[in-house]
């Protein structure tokens, strides 16, 4: 039996680990255990338990509850916290997600013991290092053995930064697909059958929307950017008669809730500001909108699965893929070319073309059967 430690923390790790761990439990019982360690990241009920229950991922073995704070405080006690379980566990092997805090983390621990990291969205680029999940995901690649890259641009980001490209290596790069579209497939259905959605729960219209969402700090801690972006959604919304529908992080509640000179905008009819929701209710809130905008990695990807245009509120992407489909148009927080992309969207008779472009739905499989492998020889 190979014993694997996955670390995660903030909301979308706990969905790409669901993927995974899915295919541990149905399809390596015998030889796999998984032990998960949760850092604490994110601790709201809404940004974090919601999610185990919903998508069936087994409740972590270790909680650190590290919570908020500065990188430095939140990192650093992450890796103190983390040290302690992985001395006493002994795994084969880490397995990191993302690019978050508990990323970092997570390799630089892993690395220090000499314990080989695995590392699923590999490869993944914006060149803006001023992002934290850009450094995040630099450091995360050049001390992990096993990377798991979900797009070509990914693999050519890789091979720039001089990592061996063939299976001879130490390190081992892979193209895999993208786990978060097996997840987009495999619980489309179930959200569709879901009683007490979210349109019932928070009394929102069913169709003629448009979802945003944001959370990044360059979109929601400065006053004047706020009220640019939140202008440009109410001016959409009028000029295109659409209602739109915000499912707030709550990091963009805190910094909001500092600024009243933004009170009126948030209390305008066509905006409704929901808490941030459920895997199951942001699929169904993708299927059902004309258009999304937001500045999440993670949710412009999501809209192009289930065929949707999205406005990505950042300067630069790292899923350049997306770009070149004409499907997803980057706007930054510029009200101009929020407004202008989604006239273009919203009005323009283009026919947008979806072609598969993040794997078959099954890179699960693929990136299990890999690790064992792996598991297996070193
Ligand atoms: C983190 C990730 C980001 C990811 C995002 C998804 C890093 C550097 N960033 O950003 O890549 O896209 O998660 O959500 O790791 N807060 C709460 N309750 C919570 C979680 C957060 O109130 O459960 C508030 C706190 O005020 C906190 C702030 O949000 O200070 C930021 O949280 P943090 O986890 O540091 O970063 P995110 O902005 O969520």
């Amino acid at each position: 039996m190979k014993k694997l430690i996955t670390i995660i923390g903030a909301r979308p790790q706990f969905i790409k680990a669901a993927a995974i761990s899915r295919v541990i439990r149905e399809q390596y019982p015998d030889k796999i255990s998984e032990v998960l360690i949760h850092t604490g990241q994110h601790y709201d009920p809404n940004m974090s338990d919601v999610f185990f229950e919903e998508l069936n991922l087994p409740r972590e073995d270790y909680n650190l509850h590290i919570g908020s704070g500065n990188h430095g405080l939140q990192t650093g006690q992450m890796m103190i916290a983390i040290e302690e379980v992985v001395l006493k566990e002994k795994p084969d092997a880490l397995l990191l997600y993302g690019d978050t805090n508990s990323t970092l983390a997570g390799c630089l621990v892993g690395s220090k013991l000499h314990i080989p990291v695995i590392h699923v969205e590999a490869g993944v680029r914006s060149y803006n290092k001023k992002f934290p999940e850009e450094v995040n995901r630099i450091i995360c690649d050049h001390v992990s053995s096993l990377l798991f890259v979900p797009s070509d641009a990914g693999m050519e980001s890789l091979e720039k930064e001089g990592f061996q490209m063939d299976d001879s290596g130490t390190v081992r790069s892979y193209r895999c697909g993208d786990i978060m579209y097996d997840n987009s497939l495999y619980f489309r259905s179930k959200a569709k059958g879901m009683k007490n959605n979210v349109f019932d729960t928070y009394n929102l219209p069913k169709s003629n929307f448009i979802l945003v969402t944001m959370h990044r700090p360059s979109n929601v801690d400065r006053l004047e950017t706020l009220e640019s972006i939140l202008k440009a959604f109410i001016d959409v919304a009028e000029a295109h008669d659409k209602e739109v529908i915000f499912p707030m992080h709550p990091r963009t509640k805190h910094s909001i809730s500092k600024f009243p000179e933004l009170d009126a905008y948030l209390q305008n009819d066509r905006l409704h500001v929901i808490p941030s929701v459920s895997f199951l209710d942001i699929i169904l809130l993708q299927m059902g909108a004309d258009l999304v905008i937001t500045d999440s990695g993670g949710v412009q990807k999501e809209a192009y699965f289930v065929e949707k245009p999205c406005l990505i509120m950042l300067e630069e992407t790292p899923w350049v893929e997306l770009l070149d489909t004409g499907a997803a148009v980057l706007v930054g927080s510029d009200y101009e070319k929020i407004c202008s992309g989604a006239k273009k969207f919203l009005t323009e008779d283009t026919e947008l073309v979806f072609e598969k472009l993040y794997g078959d739905g099954k890179s699960s499989e693929f990136i299990c059967d890999k690790v064992y492998n792996y598991l297996l020889e070193i």
